[in-house]
């Protein structure tokens, strides 16, 4: 019989033969059994402190957004910006509320009902960049958090309609 040389994966993207399989929540750790010796970037930035900020000052600009705030179901803003603040804590690390509270994130299927073209896209940007600039991290910091958010926003589009 052949040994598996990896444990099985249910993730087949991400299954190389020869390269092994490691969870991504692994931290190194000061022993077998020690505490984590790395933080998550999470920590690295400020934890929650940091991620409420960012949030907050990104929603500041979308209620004065004439093409974004219509698309907000609810005229208060404010649950909105509760979702999206747990929603980028557990994905860079820190509590796993979102999920907890909402589920599995399916973050395009849950964009579907508005209309994200290319003007909505850039329009949160601008206000994410904002926001980002108001946080006055790190170089790398800095960029890593907005690589993510550039990405994901660029892959939220769901339309090229006007
Ligand atoms: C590209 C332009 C985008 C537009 C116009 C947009 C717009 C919206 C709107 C109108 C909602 C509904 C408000 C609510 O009920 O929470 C929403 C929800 C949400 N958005 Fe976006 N969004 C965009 C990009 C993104 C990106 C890039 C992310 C993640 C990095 C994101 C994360 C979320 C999350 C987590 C929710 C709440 C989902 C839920 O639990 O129901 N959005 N967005």
């Amino acid at each position: 019989m052949v040994e598996p040389t990896q444990p099985p994966s249910t993730d087949a993207v991400a299954s190389v033969p020869g390269v092994p399989v490691i969870p991504a929540a692994v931290h190194l750790r000061d022993g077998e059994n020690g505490v984590p010796v790395t933080e998550t970037f999470y920590e690295q930035v400020g934890g929650h402190a940091t991620f409420a900020k960012l949030v907050h000052e990104f929603y500041v600009g979308v209620a004065d957004d004439p093409v974004l705030k219509p698309m907000y179901p609810e005229e208060d803003l404010g649950p909105a910006e509760e979702r999206l603040t747990l929603f980028l804590e557990q994905y860079w690390g820190g509590p796993g509320t979102y999920s907890a509270h909402r589920g599995h994130p399916r973050l395009r299927m849950r964009h579907q009902p508005f209309k994200v073209n290319p003007d909505a896209r850039d329009r949160w940007l601008a206000h994410m960049r904002h926001a980002v600039d108001t946080l006055a991290l790190s170089p790398l910091h800095d960029a890593t958090l907005w690589d993510y958010l550039e990405r994901a926003a660029f892959a939220m589009v769901n339309t090229f309609d006007d």
